[in-house]
């Protein structure tokens, strides 16, 4: 087992950074955060991250070269792991490349099912609620040059309720899946390192 440095890319609350914030300080994860990365100044995962003294960056996508800042922030922390926890902007073929096989992503759904552009957050349970799914759920899967459309590492699912709305449908994603699967495979991924 070895740790790996991770990189995240965070974008939103993040909720999914905490779980692997929590499983790192509990044991669960030999590996270490070893730089917290966003394209939005507000985002609150950096004031998770900052929280526990870890680096928190904002990169802004407005000023250029945002792809290559990202990159080479990546090296400069000696990132081994990128991990993108509801990073909502894609990423660029360069960083694809340079990342091979090191670069995973969470997304809401049963991918292939509600995957690729336009798919992101809530719209993805809203259009799994409009279309009647008995079943959703959540996948862990590398990062390759389409969108969503990497080799699967997990995948769990639970059942959509009659009650449900894409609200309630992504909160019991989240807390059940999500954080879940997210940890289980770096864990896998530190296994095999
Ligand atoms: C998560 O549900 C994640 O799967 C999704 O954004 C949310 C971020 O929540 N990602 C995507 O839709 C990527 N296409 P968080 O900020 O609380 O972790």
């Amino acid at each position: 087992m070895r740790g790996l440095r991770l990189g995240i890319l965070a974008s939103g609350s993040g909720s999914n950074l905490q779980s692997i914030i929590d499983a790192v300080e509990n044991g669960q994860l030999v590996s270490e955060i070893a730089c917290v990365i966003s394209n939005k100044e507000q985002a609150y995962a950096l004031e998770r991250a900052r929280g526990h003294n870890l680096p928190a960056l904002f990169i802004n996508p407005k000023e250029g070269h945002y792809d290559e800042t990202l990159l080479k922030t990546l090296k400069d922390y000696k990132v081994d792991l990128v991990v993108l926890a509801g990073y909502l902007k894609i990423i660029d073929k360069a960083l694809i490349e340079a990342y091979r096989g090191r670069i995973i992503n969470i997304h809401p759904s049963l991918l292939p099912k509600y995957g690729g552009k336009g798919y992101y957050g809530i719209h993805v349970h809203e259009a799994v609620i409009n279309a009647g799914e008995k079943e959703s759920g959540a996948t862990v899967h590398h990062v390759d040059i389409g969108i969503d459309t990497g080799d699967t590492i997990l995948q769990k699912k639970l059942e959509v309720y009659a009650e449900d709305t894409a609200g309630s449908l992504q909160k019991r994603i989240l807390d059940q899946i999500e954080h879940k699967i997210l940890v289980e495979a770096i864990a896998l991924l530190e296994g095999r390192a």
